[in-house]
């Protein structure tokens, strides 16, 4: 098994170039399930998630191929033969996004077997609201042998759903089945994550008629049937957050090519208030950060436009070095501190108390081996590993492998002393 070995106390200066969003990419992926027609995905990232979902369109039937442009990587899919309605265990399992082609199968193909994904590092992860949207939506819902039957075989009728709590994939799987359901739709309490904006564009490309794109209120008007389009993947927020922590930590001054400000609005503002200077351009932002005066700054994750879960782990690696003293509080899922004993390994001074951790900055984090337990507590090792005094060694990177590309040597390239070892 892979391992990535660092050796730290190096600051990161350069230039690294933000790859296409995973969680935008993958519900664009699943959205070519709901035509017949060829649609094209411009800044497709190289990462497992992504080919764990190829894997698994093309066992429905979904004919797909890259090819390597000078805007990205473009994939081309075309779901013209559909031949199965079944997403099987053994690629859920691996990949909980695979619940996103629900939605699509039961809009077009009238019916959907999709493996219930079960819990994950991070919590139970239920998929309950996707299932009460859908039958909301006329589809007939059951539960049999670890797998959700849903059934439409007259088609999906527009309806009111509101959700009782904010859910990103949720929201993506109620919309695309929406495009193709008769009459209209309104998701109410939708989360606005940019990532759904993103695939709304998308849609809307496609032929669909979506307006309330970017507030928590989608208003779907169905359409018979949704056509090719030729759509770009919006640049990833959280590999830009990563990476803007990366410079800070470190101390260096980093240039996120393709950063935006207005994907990270939160965490520009956090970082700007623990001393970090950003600087946005024409192509990306600038991150410049002296190390010695780093402030510890509370945060709480929230659903966009607040602080992504996803980069909680990256802030908590930061926050070990700062001045003073941080509160991390966790809202979106219950057990996202498993990097909270790896942290601590390296000599980090953190203490949980339910939801919230207790950061006490130290002058000083000191490399260990330690143990990746999921994709963003893994980076955050790495974040800790660049910073800590001697060699980190980082087990179990294939998490680190489904959401980040080519981390190696986009850090290497800033002057990172990083290998991988196989
Ligand atoms: C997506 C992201 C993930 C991110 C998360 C929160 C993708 C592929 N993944 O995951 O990286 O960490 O958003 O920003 O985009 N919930 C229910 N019932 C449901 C659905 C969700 O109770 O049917 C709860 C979840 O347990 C969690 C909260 O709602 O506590 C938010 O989860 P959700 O937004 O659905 O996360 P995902 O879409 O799975």
């Amino acid at each position: 098994m892979d391992k990535i070995m660092i050796k730290g106390g190096i600051p990161l200066t350069g230039s690294i170039k933000i790859s296409g969003a995973k969680n935008a990419a993958l519900p664009l992926m699943a959205a070519c399930i709901l035509t017949d027609k060829t649609l094209e995905l411009i800044n497709i990232p190289d990462l497992s998630d992504i080919e764990s979902m190829s894997e698994l369109l093309s066992q429905l039937g979904v004919a797909l191929g890259c090819k390597e442009s000078s805007q990205g990587r473009v994939m081309c899919l075309s779901a013209n033969n559909l031949s199965s309605t079944t997403a099987p265990y053994d690629v859920v399992r691996k990949m909980r996004a695979s619940v996103l082609v629900l939605g699509p199968l039961v809009a077009r193909a009238g019916e959907a077997h999709v493996s219930l994904p079960g819990g994950c590092a991070i919590g139970t992860r239920p998929i309950d609201l996707h299932l009460k949207g859908l039958e909301a939506l006329g589809a007939e819902i059951t539960l049999e042998d670890g797998y959700v039957h849903a059934k439409a075989l007259k088609g999906l009728v527009g309806t009111t759903f509101t959700f009782p709590t904010v859910s990103v994939t949720g929201t993506e799987n109620l919309l695309m089945a929406a495009t193709l359901a008769e009459g209209q739709t309104r998701l109410v309490n939708a989360a606005r994550e940019p990532e759904i904006g993103n695939l709304a564009q998308c849609l809307n490309a496609m032929g669909a008629k979506i307006t309330g794109i970017g507030t928590d209120t989608l208003l779907i008007e169905g359409v018979e049937s949704l056509n090719g389009a030729s759509h770009s993947v919006v640049a990833d927020r959280i590999e830009a957050g990563t990476y803007a922590m990366a410079a800070a930590l470190t101390g260096g001054k980093v240039q996120l090519k393709g950063a935006r400000l207005d994907l990270i609005p939160t965490v520009a503002s956090l970082l700007q208030q623990a001393g970090v200077i950003l600087k946005e351009e024409e192509d990306g932002l600038v991150v410049d950060a002296p190390l010695e005066h780093l402030q510890g700054v509370d945060v709480m994750t929230e659903p966009f436009p607040g602080f992504a879960t996803d980069l909680q782990a990256q802030w908590m690696a930061l926050m070990s070095v700062a001045n003073g003293a941080s509160m991390i509080t966790e809202t979106i899922f219950e057990n996202r501190f498993m990097h909270v004993p790896e942290l601590c390994r390296m000599g980090a001074n953190i203490t949980v108390h339910g939801s919230s951790a207790l950061v006490r900055g130290v002058s000083q984090l000191k490399g260990a081996p330690v143990m990746a337990t999921d994709l963003r507590a893994s980076v955050s090792l790495v974040l800790a590993g660049l910073v800590a005094d001697g060699e980190t060694v980082i087990n179990r990177v294939y998490h680190l492998d489904r959401g980040y590309e080519s981390v190696e040597e986009k850090l290497r390239a800033c002057g990172a002393d990083i290998q991988r070892i196989r």
